[in-house]
């Protein structure tokens, strides 16, 4: 049976209990509503650690005032039995007040990589996620922390992060898993209406056409970003907030795509704002 813990002594006992006992800690940070890409997660964990740690903590600090936290999909049960399925042994779900009590004060800033693409749009969004991302690996104390490529900016940001502050783990980055149609897997789809849903899949679409491009000879990014500009904005219900081309280190935009690149977007669809990335190799 996984095994729940809600308050953050007992999950640091826990984990100080196991690595004494040489037991190596997987840990996946997840926000609940769990879908296959998390899931694809804890497999991973499962294959290379002994002892799994699932948190499930909906984190009202990266939300910023009027987005969706309050409508967040949120199901403990069903989760808890995905979970546990796919090779969880602890699942740490602490409440708002057990993470965030009221005489805390310090926030984490991983500076630069904060403030481009999502960071634009979703004011103190990365400082919401690298503060809890810091005190999660605190709390669970893990030796590989599994991060998905969905989310490639948080990826970024916590591996600079980890790497800054000295934290003795390994950040490991899994690759995005899709829908059959090719739309990557987020718990914000769920808010997608089936209209909303079939013009969706334009992003990885105008993603995967980019890579193309870039593997047949294209160099200017550019070019590249206005093509897929154009393939999104055809399709109804879509408002892009953003298509880059950038270096995969430090998120900066590029010009001329001459190494390993990657491409990144956020488009509204209807309401929800989804957001895509994939790697671009210039051919060698
Ligand atoms: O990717 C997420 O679900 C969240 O940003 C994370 C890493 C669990 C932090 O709240």
């Amino acid at each position: 049976m996984v095994e729940i813990i809600e308050t953050v002594r007992e999950m640091q006992e826990k984990a100080d209990a196991l690595r004494k006992s040489g037991v190596s800690i997987g840990f996946v940070p997840t926000m609940g509503a769990l879908h296959e890409g998390h899931l694809s997660l804890i497999r991973g964990a499962r294959s290379e650690c002994r002892s799994v740690v699932v948190s499930i903590f909906v984190n009202p600090a990266q939300f910023a005032p009027g987005e969706d936290y309050k409508q967040y999909p949120r199901d403990f049960e069903g989760d808890c039995s995905k979970a546990e399925t796919a090779g969880a042994d602890i699942i740490f779900h602490p409440s708002v007040e057990e993470m965030y009590p009221p005489e805390a004060s310090t926030v984490v800033k991983v500076q630069e990589l904060s403030e481009v693409m999502c960071g634009r749009s979703r004011t103190g969004h990365f400082c919401g996620v690298a503060s809890v991302v810091a005190k999660l690996f605190n709390i669970t104390k893990p030796h590989r922390a599994y991060f998905g490529e969905k989310d490639y900016q948080q990826l970024v940001i916590v591996r600079k992060m980890a790497r800054d502050l000295d934290m003795d783990l390994t950040v490991v980055g899994m690759p995005t898993i899709r829908e059959e149609d090719g739309l990557a897997m987020s718990s914000r789809n769920a808010y997608l209406n089936p209209e909303e849903r079939r013009a969706a899949v334009v992003l990885f679409r105008s993603l995967k056409d980019a890579g193309e491009r870039v593997a047949r000879g294209e160099k200017d990014a550019e070019a590249v970003i206005q093509g897929a500009r154009e393939m999104i904005e055809s399709e109804p219900y879509t408002s892009i907030d953003y298509v880059v081309v950038v270096d995969p280190e430090t998120l900066q935009g590029i010009k001329e795509i001459v190494c390993p690149a990657r491409m990144a977007l956020a488009v509204k669809v209807g309401k929800p704002r989804l957001i895509d990335n994939i790697a671009l190799h210039p051919p060698s």
